[in-house]
């Protein structure tokens, strides 16, 4: 692993209100509805669990875990799913959280895949968002931040599997 510090981007207050705000949003847009929120595995899963708690509909959640293919495939954007859905999510208000957005490869194919399968509604929500990385369009409903085109990690997100524990979000300064 390179040498490496963690520099604050978005302190953990900034972060917490932002995901208070979220929550109150999508609480008045799906009034008199359920959600089913989906997380996808494992960098969604910090935020998803805080946002949850801050939405004041009824809530069921479901796991997915998804891998890229290795590659040329890549630039596809086919993914494999390593774990599916426990539900079906057929004719459900469904709601996939994520915790970053950059090429958008990975979400716009599994947006395809959920949409396939039939949800009554279809949203996506995401914690960050990098707009100068997108290769593929993806609609994105609820983004928490819009953030410059740097490899952070924390509340999820990961550097080489560490980090993922930060209560804040953190850029990766290299050293060398
Ligand atoms: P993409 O939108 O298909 O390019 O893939 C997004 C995925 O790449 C995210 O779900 C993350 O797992 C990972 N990723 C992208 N940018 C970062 C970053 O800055 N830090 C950590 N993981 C990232
Ligand atoms: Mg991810």
């Amino acid at each position: 692993m390179r040498k490496h510090h963690v520099k604050e981007m978005l302190t953990e207050d900034v972060v917490n209100k932002r995901i208070r705000e979220l929550g109150e949003k999508i609480s008045e847009d799906y009034a008199g509805q359920e959600i089913r929120m989906i997380c996808v595995l494992k960098g969604g899963s910090f935020f998803m669990c805080e946002l949850a708690k801050r939405i004041s509909v009824p809530v069921s959640i479901d796991f997915m875990s998804v891998s890229s293919y290795g590659g040329d495939t890549k630039s596809s954007g086919v993914v494999k799913i390593v774990k599916d859905l426990d539900e079906s999510i057929t004719g459900k208000d469904v709601l996939v959280v994520e915790d970053i957005i950059d090429s958008g490869r990975t979400l716009s194919y599994l947006m395809a895949m959920l949409r396939d399968r039939g949800p009554k509604s279809l949203k996506l929500c995401t914690l960050l968002d990098k707009p100068d990385r997108r290769v593929i369009d993806v609609k994105v409903d609820y983004t928490g931040f819009e953030i410059p085109d740097e490899f952070v990690v924390g509340y999820g997100l990961d550097y080489d599997q560490l980090y993922r524990n930060l209560p804040y979000i953190g850029m990766i300064e290299f050293e060398d």
